[in-house]
């Protein structure tokens, strides 16, 4: 491939930015690759400074790829909540077992094998393989993107599939192979503490000489944003429902989006519907008696909508059988507390909790 540059050189220059600069991250005191593995997956779309507390906790409570196969999903789903974006959860825990149930607990060191893993896209394979294993394999998460895009002048929209082909191309003509495990590390870093998506900080670069955005003046311009995209709002009621037994919760479909989590009872508000007779209607179709309450307005943004939920309190005098198919639970205060519920309804709690 034709560089406009000595690819060594960019590898030389970041390695030896890493010796100096590279920061001291809990998994990189480990080669074992059940806990690089672990580490990668929960650096998928979130920042190190929130990994690091679910990384230790989780470690402590499974310290082998073993007991977390033996672990059941509410466990494991339990200790991700909070990390966001749950089908990470759901995939450790499946491809934990697969690992132990298919290749004896041993984890797989090829392209193939690993991104057969549930969860494990072709980067994070690549990770793995470079820090775990040592061996020389592109990595193109978010931060080496903007590293190229930058570092190649990338000008057209960094997303599509043209963009896709040309990136991994250099990712792997760049790829160190004497210092695969460093070199992979050192390229994360540099786009996560220099280069940077809005204020890069060139000046402290180790590849600035080289940098074609940089050169021209674009490193801030670049990648080219994505067209400001509106996020859907989708507005829902929900139904905080107390009885001598407790508060009625009820568990998410293992499957889909937040899957295994929970929540107070709750429905979609459709258009031209008021939040007090949709909540009725939710009430009614739960079989349970008591007068609506307005309580309180909660939003939250997830990863591809906003949700606004209007929330009302309900005392019941008679619990019917809403609690007796496994899906609905009454929860003292105490269970609610360790019960992994998702973010929306952390604030019902919270503002429950606030006296609400
Ligand atoms: N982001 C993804 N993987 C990472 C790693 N191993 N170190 C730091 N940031 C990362």
């Amino acid at each position: 491939m034709n560089l406009p540059f000595a690819a060594a050189e960019v590898a030389d220059r970041l390695l030896a930015w890493y010796g100096l600069e590279g920061r001291d991250l809990p998994w990189r005191h480990t080669r074992d690759p059940y806990r690089i593995w672990l580490s990668e997956i929960m650096l998928q779309q979130t920042t190190v400074a929130a990994v690091i507390p679910y990384y230790e906790r989780f470690l402590e409570r499974f310290q082998t790829v073993a007991s977390l196969a033996a672990a059941s999903l509410d466990e494991v789903i339990a200790l991700w909540a909070g990390l966001g974006y749950y089908s990470r959860a759901r995939n450790l825990h499946q491809a934990a077992r697969q690992v132990v149930e298919g290749q004896g607990g041993l984890f797989p060191d090829t392209l193939d094998a690993l991104t057969a893993l549930p969860g494990v896209g072709r980067s994070t394979a690549g990770a793995i393989l470079s820090i775990a294993f040592d061996k020389p394999a592109p990595i193109l998460d978010g931060n080496v993107r903007r590293v190229l895009v930058r570092l190649f002048a990338w000008l057209d929209d960094p997303r599509g599939s043209r963009a896709e082909k040309q990136l991994w191309a250099w990712a792997e003509a760049l790829t160190s192979v004497d210092r695969p495990h460093d070199y992979a590390q050192a390229v994360m870093d540099l786009g996560a503490t220099i280069c940077t998506p809005r204020e890069p900080a060139c000046g402290r670069c180790p590849l600035q000489g080289l940098c074609l955005a940089h050169g021209q003046g674009l490193a801030k311009a670049l990648p080219v944003s994505r067209k400001q995209q509106k996020v859907p709002v989708r507005k829902q009621v929900a139904l905080v429902i107390s009885a001598a037994e407790g508060l009625l919760l009820r568990q998410r479909p293992a499957e889909g989006f937040l899957g295994g989590l929970w929540e107070f009872p709750a429905a979609d508000l459709p258009d031209g519907l008021a939040a007090a007779q949709a909540a009725g209607r939710l009430r009614d179709d739960l079989g349970l008696h008591g007068i609506l309450e307005e309580h309180s307005e909660v939003r939250h943004a997830y990863s591809h909508f906003k949700l606004e939920l209007a929330v009302f309190r309900v005392a019941v005098a008679d619990v019917g059988r809403v609690a007796e198919g496994g899906t609905y639970r009454w929860c003292s205060g105490d269970e609610l507390e360790r019960l992994p519920l998702h973010g929306a309804h952390r604030k019902v709690c919270s503002k429950l909790a606030g006296g609400g």
